[in-house]
């Protein structure tokens, strides 16, 4: 089975500095593991992939058949790590335009996000489209008390009030929440809706391997098992101390010496629209992993080679703190021959008989070259096909990447404290609680003009 590999040749890195972080790197790792029975060490996802349990898949793949068979529409209600896997795997493993297929074709009811923006445009617009429609949701809240998800869950829960019984609704709603705590766990208890379980060891952008990520991803006919089948790959290939065997560690140890030379922002680089989603996902991996204690790699993203007609010239010749990682998968399995043209007025005879992704390709090394020409080093994951289990193989890769980076920069990658500012402004904005604190903090800023 061919693995995921980190190709490096354009990072101007040299073995020496690899030397030097591999000792760095094998103690990240050895107080990784050693941490991860401790009580909050966030680490539940280390193992998960080796310990989930065939009962749980089996719950999930039969609320999934229900879930399919009763609905034309299912809504995924959550925000941030309770959704973004989601629509990274449905993105990458499914149909470009999967609601437009016909559903013999899909399969599976369409889908559609909701909960993760407070956007009434958005939320009418949605609501435009699915209210003919037989509807299944799946609300994803750990905390089951964030409010774009929590807002939202009641506007849709009361137009589907409009439409179906009680029991009825029970076929409808599934709740993936804290074993215990939070009031959507208080609701599926009181109201029988269907529940799973989001470990408590386990941190929302890390859940994608969990009920989070897997009831949601099985409604759209995903091979669930598959991808974590290439999760438990990955765990075993990635279990290795060692910087020089372990391409997972190699792109963490490229990214702690990409950021001492001052490149502080990586941009991760698609060529497959597909792969959009995957770095949304990505971003929010890092960014709140990461980005704390006034440091951390800025985690942005293109999708290429759509951006190079926008971002590109920035990417060429803007400042010189930037570093590029490209995702390049080997074999996509869709091609187009480019036909030979009589006329030629179009003047593209050269591409006659090559195929589009071969151009995608010779863009993809030609851009690489100019970035590095440019003064942008980039490296490049190369992941051998995009299905199922390639796809379990990549997340772990990141997820496990980002713990070793984490630790290597010295922070605790496994908390969020930043996320909580906004909210308590926002609480008290809306009167929930704090208004009084924060007029005073304004009225003192504004005195002191600052
Ligand atoms: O990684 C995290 O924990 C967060 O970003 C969460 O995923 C996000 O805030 C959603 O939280 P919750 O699942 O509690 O609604």
């Amino acid at each position: 089975m061919k693995k995921i590999a980190v190709n490096y040749k354009n990072s101007l890195i040299c073995d020496e500095e690899f030397e030097y972080m591999a000792h760095l790197v094998s103690s990240s790792h050895k107080k990784l593991h050693q941490d991860v029975d401790k009580e909050n060490s966030y680490l539940g996802w280390v193992n998960y992939p080796i310990q989930y349990s065939t009962n749980l898949l089996n719950k999930i793949n039969s609320a999934a058949s229900k879930i399919k068979k009763n609905s034309d529409a299912f809504i995924v209600i959550g925000i941030g790590g309770s959704y973004l896997g989601t629509r990274a795997g449905v993105s990458a493993l499914k149909h470009s335009f999967f609601n437009m297929l016909p559903r013999a074709r899909r399969q599976a009811p369409e889908i559609y996000y909701a909960g993760n923006n407070l956007s009434a445009t958005y939320i009418n617009h949605l609501l435009d489209v699915v209210k003919d429609k037989d509807i299944s949701i799946n609300v994803i809240s750990k905390s089951g008390t964030t409010t774009e998800t929590a807002v939202v869950f009641r506007i849709i829960k009361d137009l589907m009030k409009e439409k179906y019984s009680e029991d009825e609704l029970k076929d409808r709603i599934f709740i993936t929440t804290d074993k215990d705590s939070g009031a959507l766990r208080t609701l599926a208890s009181l109201e029988g809706f269907e529940s799973f379980v989001i470990p408590s060891d386990i941190g929302g952008r890390f859940s994608i391997l969990t009920p989070v990520g897997l009831l949601p991803m099985a409604v759209s006919g995903i091979n669930i098992n598959e991808i974590l089948k290439g999760a438990k790959d990955a765990f075993e290939e990635y279990n290795n101390d060692n910087l020089m065997e372990n391409d997972c560690y190699r792109y963490a140890a490229i990214r702690n010496i990409m950021y001492n030379k001052g490149k502080y922002i990586e941009i991760l680089a698609n060529y497959e629209p597909s792969l959009h989603y995957l770095s949304e996902w990505w971003k929010q991996l890092f960014g709140e992993s990461e980005g704390k204690d006034n440091k951390g790699i800025f985690p942005a993203s293109v999708d290429l080679t759509t951006d190079l007609h926008s971002l590109g010239q920035y990417i060429q010749e803007g400042r010189r703190d930037i570093f590029e990682t490209v995702i390049k998968i080997d074999d996509m399995k869709s091609d187009i021959v480019i036909q030979s043209d009589e006329e030629n007025l179009d003047g593209l005879n050269y591409l006659a008989s090559k195929k589009l992704s071969y151009i995608n390709k010779m863009a993809m090394e030609g851009t690489n070259i100019a970035h590095l020409d440019g003064g942008c080093p980039n490296i490049t994951i190369e992941v051998p096909r995009m299905n199922e289990y390639y796809f379990g193989n990549l997340i772990y890769f990141f997820e496990k990447a980002c713990a070793i980076s984490g630790i290597l920069s010295g922070v605790n990658p496994f908390n969020q404290p930043g996320v909580e500012a906004y909210k308590k402004n926002m609480f008290a904005l809306l009167g929930k609680k704090g208004f009084e604190d924060l007029k005073q903090k304004l009225n003192n800023r504004m005195n002191n003009n600052i």
